[in-house]
C-alpha cells in the first residue's frame, strides 16, 4: 500500500473527528453514541419518527407564537433521568456536532429553549422535566431544587413542610427554575427579599466536558455567573440550593381596578410617587391593560401581614388608592401564588403542581421590557392610554413592578443581574392575540414595538436598560445558530447586565471557549471579537 492509501483511514477518522456527522441522519450516529454510553438511554430519546415527539414538544411550548407548522423543529428531544444522561448528551451532541437546547419550563419568550430563529439549525432538546426533585431543609432554612422543577412545585414542597417559609421567586406556576434563576427570577418579595438569584447559595452543574460541578469545584466567577446571566450558556444546571425566607403565617393581598373616568390615570402617576418608598413588607404592583375594548388600570399587592395593618399602611402612605377592607384577602403565602395566577379563592393547594395551565390559553404573545427611573408626567399616561385604544388591539398594556426595598441594597456588580438602586418600577410591554397568520402578527408586533417607542423618554437610557427573562431579540442577537460577536453582543448585553457584560463573557471565555452552550442570545466568548 502506498503512502496516500495508508493514510487515507487516518483522514477518514480525522474528517469524522472534526465533522462529525457524516451520515444523512445525524441523530442516528448521536444515538449510536449515547448506547455506547448507556445502552439502556434511547427510552429517553423521542425522534421525529416517534408518535410522542409532536405532543413532547408541544407540552412545554409556553407560547403559541413558537408552535406553528413554520416553526424550526428539534432532529431529537432527549429526556435525561439521571446526571448521567445528561454527561452524555453533552459528550455525545459535541462529538456529532449537534447543538443543545435546554428546556426545563419551556417560557423562554423567544422560544429559544426548543426553536432557533434558524430553519438550517440541527439542534436537539434537552428537556429536564424528568430533574424536577425537591428537598426541603426546614431548620437550616434551604432546599435543594433541580432545575426540571417548576415554580408551583417549589412553593408547595415548601409549603408542604412550613407554612412560614418562601422563596422569592416569581408568581406562574409553570415557570421553570432552570430558565427562572439563570435570568434572575423576581416575584412579590422582592422588595422584602431581592430576586431568586439572590437567594441561590449552592448550584449543580454539568459544564461541556461533561464534569459535574458544584459551587465549590466550579469556582466563585463561574457560581456568579449562573446566577441571572442567562441560560443555555455557562452549563447544564442540574439543581439549585435555595436559601428560604420567613414569612407571616397569613400575609394579605388586594386587587383594585380603575377606569380613565375613575381616576385611573391620576392614580398611576400619584403610585411612581409612592411605590419604591414604601415599607419592604408590601409591594403593589400596577398594570395598565386593555382588554377587549376595556382600558383598566389595576393596582394589585401583597403585605406581609393582616388586613388590619395593611389597611393602615394604606391609609398613610397611598390614600388616593381608597383601599377598602373587602377589595382585601389573607391567606398563606403559598396561595398567594394561585391568587396572583388568576386561580379561584376556594382553589386547593394542590393546583401549583399543575403543569399543564396555560397563561395566555392559545394566544400568542411577545414582551419588551423596561426601567423607570423618574415618574412618568400625567401627559406621557394619557399618551399610552390612546397607544391602547389604537384599533386592532385586542389585548396588551404594561405590567408594573415596583422596585426599592431590598432591590437597592443588593450591589449592581452582586450577581449579573443589575437592575438595582435608582429604580423605581420595572416595565414590561405585552401584546396578545389569537388570530394566525404572519399578517396578524406583525400587526400587534408593530403595535408593540410603536408603544416601546413612545416609552423611550420616559424609561433608562445608555443603556436602555431590559430584563434578561423577558427575552426580546428585538434588542438584539447571535446568528442564527447561536455564533457570537462580543461587539455586536455588548449593545444587548449591556441592556441586560450593564457594566457585569465583560465579566460575564470572561467567564464565558474560561469556561466554555468554543461557544459550545449557545443560542441567539447567550453570552459570546471573547474569541468572538471581530
Ligand atoms: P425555558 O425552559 O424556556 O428556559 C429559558 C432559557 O433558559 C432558555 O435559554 C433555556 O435554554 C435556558 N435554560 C433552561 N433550563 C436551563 C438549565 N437547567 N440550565 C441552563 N439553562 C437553562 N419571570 C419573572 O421573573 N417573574 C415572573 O413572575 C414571571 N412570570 C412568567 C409568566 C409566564 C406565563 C411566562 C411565559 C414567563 C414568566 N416569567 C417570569 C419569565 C420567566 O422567568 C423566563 O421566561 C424564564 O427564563 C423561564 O424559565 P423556564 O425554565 O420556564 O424556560
Amino acid at each position: 500500500m502506498d503512502t496516500a492509501h495508508r493514510s487515507f483511514p487516518i483522514l477518514v477518522a480525522l474528517f469524522v473527528l472534526l465533522f462529525g456527522v457524516t451520515s444523512s441522519q445525524p441523530y442516528e450516529e448521536f444515538l449510536q453514541c449515547l448506547e455506547f454510553h448507556d445502552s439502556n438511554i434511547t427510552s429517553i430519546v423521542y425522534t421525529r419518527a416517534n408518535s410522542s415527539f409532536s405532543s413532547l414538544l408541544e407540552s412545554s411550548i409556553r407560547n403559541p407564537r413558537f408552535d406553528t407548522s413554520a416553526t424550526p423543529k428539534p432532529l431529537l428531544i432527549f429526556t435525561p433521568r439521571q446526571i448521567s444522561h445528561i454527561q452524555s448528551a453533552i459528550r455525545c451532541s459535541r462529538a456529532h456536532r449537534i447543538q443543545i437546547r435546554v428546556r426545563s419550563g419551556g417560557h423562554d419568550y423567544e422560544g429559544l429553549s426548543y426553536s432557533t430563529i434558524s430553519p438550517s439549525l440541527t439542534f436537539l432538546v434537552l428537556d429536564l422535566r424528568n430533574l424536577r426533585a425537591i428537598q426541603v431543609d426546614v431548620p437550616s432554612k434551604t432546599a435543594w431544587a433541580q432545575a426540571g422543577a417548576t415554580l408551583g412545585e417549589l412553593y408547595y414542597a415548601i409549603a408542604a413542610e412550613s407554612r412560614t417559609l418562601a422563596f422569592p421567586a416569581g408568581m406562574w406556576p409553570t415557570v421553570g427554575l432552570g430558565g427562572h434563576i439563570s435570568g434572575g427570577g423576581y416575584g412579590s418579595l422582592l422588595r422584602k427579599h431581592g430576586i431568586a438569584a439572590d437567594n441561590v447559595v449552592d448550584a449543580q452543574v454539568v459544564d461541556v466536558e461533561g464534569r459535574i460541578l458544584d459551587r465549590a469545584s466550579m469556582g466563585e466567577d463561574l457560581f456568579w455567573a449562573i446566577r441571572g446571566g442567562g441560560g443555555n450558556t455557562f452549563g447544564i444546571v442540574v439543581a439549585w440550593k435555595l436559601s428560604l425566607v420567613s414569612v407571616p403565617p397569613t400575609v394579605t393581598l388586594f386587587t383594585v381596578s380603575r377606569t380613565a373616568q375613575h381616576k385611573g390615570i391620576e392614580l398611576f402617576h400619584r403610585w411612581q410617587h409612592v411605590v419604591d418608598k414604601l415599607p419592604d413588607d408590601l409591594i403593589v404592583m400596577a398594570s395598565l391593560s386593555r382588554d377587549n375594548g376595556t382600558i383598566l388600570a389595576s393596582f394589585n399587592s401583597l403585605y406581609l401581614g393582616s388586613i388590619e395593618g395593611l389597611i393602615l399602611m394604606m391609609e398613610a402612605k397611598f390614600p388616593d388608592l381608597g383601599l377598602r377592607r373587602e377589595n382585601c384577602v389573607e391567606m398563606s403565602w403559598a396561595k398567594s401564588i394561585l391568587y396572583f395566577a388568576g386561580f379561584p379563592l376556594n382553589s386547593p393547594l394542590e393546583s401549583l403542581l399543575d403543569r399543564t395551565i396555560s397563561a395566555t390559553g392559545s394566544a400568542k404573545f411577545k414582551g419588551k421590557s423596561d426601567y423607570v427611573k423618574e415618574p412618568i408626567p400625567i401627559s406621557g399616561f394619557e399618551g399610552i392610554w390612546e397607544k391602547l385604544k389604537e384599533v386592532g388591539v385586542q389585548t396588551g398594556g404594561l405590567i408594573l413592578a415596583s422596585y426599592g426595598g431590598k432591590m437597592s441594597e443588593i450591589p449592581e456588580s452582586s450577581i449579573p443581574f443589575p437592575h438595582r438602586a435608582g429604580n423605581i418600577y420595572q416595565v414590561e410591554e405585552v401584546a396578545f392575540w389569537v388570530e394566525d397568520g404572519v399578517e396578524a402578527a406583525d400587526g400587534y408586533l408593530n403595535w408593540l414595538r410603536g408603544l416601546y417607542e413612545y416609552m423611550t423618554p420616559y424609561v433608562s437610557k445608555n443603556p436602555r436598560e431590559a430584563y434578561a427573562n423577558y427575552r426580546d431579540l428585538d434588542i438584539g442577537r447571535n446568528g442564527g445558530g447561536g455564533e457570537g460577536d462580543y461587539r455586536r453582543a455588548r449593545s444587548w448585553g449591556s441592556s441586560y447586565y450593564k457594566n457585569n457584560f465583560d465579566r460575564l463573557v470572561r467567564v464565558k471565555t474560561a469556561v466554555d471557549p468554543a461557544n459550545f452552550f449557545r443560542n441567539e442570545q447567550s453570552i459570546p466568548p471573547l474569541s468572538s471579537w471581530r
